[in-house]
């Protein structure tokens, strides 16, 4: 069972404390406004049986994933890997703890799930940008190859959540769903779906930590 979009069942609040004690005693990758901690073994081993619920027992793997702690807002992006796009299950995020200034509005603190998908290796799309971020995702500047594509849209709802984002960068996407990104309620989607989230820190929330797993079909 895949292509949930959902936000699933608050966790323990001893959960969360124990995922984010995981990350302060991993060793991390800093990009001034962006830590990563990639060994998610042991945090994976604590929430397999959330995992479980949704996707069920033994028929799936982890393929990726990491620790995040971010200042800044995520521009618009898939996290499909590199390879066995074929296999690629769902994603799951687990909101962990934010920092926020007394102006925060939670409400428009969202996860932005869009129709389109996408079935090459991970990217950044960045229609009518100058700049080339030297990362694990690749760079797409030209969006023919997205499923869903809609030249020249505009959907409002995305310009409004995405004020980090440059208005080239987001035409011809539209959001399915956004969810909640609220510390301790774990959500789902497709791990083709492209997505972003929004420009939280225009909306008063300094910095937040959440866990990203990235799951794939077993192959049997
Ligand atoms: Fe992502």
């Amino acid at each position: 069972m895949s292509d949930i979009i959902a936000s699933l069942p608050r966790i323990p609040d001893e959960t969360r404390q124990e995922l984010i004690k995981i990350f302060n005693n991993s060793s991390k990758l800093d990009l001034k406004a962006r830590v990563f901690a990639t060994d998610i073994t042991s945090a994976v081993e604590l929430v397999a049986p959330i995992i479980n619920s949704v996707l069920g027992e033994d028929n799936w793997t982890v393929s990726g994933g990491n620790f995040f702690e971010s200042e800044v807002g995520y521009r618009i992006h898939a996290d499909t890997g590199k390879d066995n796009f074929e296999q690629l299950l769902q994603t799951f995020v687990f909101p962990l703890s934010y920092e926020l200034t007394d102006a925060a509005q939670l409400e428009k603190n969202r996860l932005i799930i869009l129709k389109q998908r996408w079935h090459n290796p991970a990217a950044f799309f960045m229609q009518g940008s100058q700049a080339e971020p030297n990362e694990y995702n690749d760079v797409v500047k030209d969006y023919k190859d997205v499923i869903g594509y809609e030249p020249g849209k505009i959907d409002h709802t995305l310009m409004a959540l995405c004020p980090h984002l440059p208005v080239t960068n987001l035409l011809g996407f539209t959001v399915d769903k956004t969810m909640l990104w609220e510390p301790g309620v774990p959500m789902t989607f497709p791990r083709d779906r492209i997505h972003a989230s929004s420009a939280f820190h225009k909306f008063g929330i300094k910095k937040k930590l959440g866990l990203s797993i990235f799951t794939s079909r077993l192959s049997q």
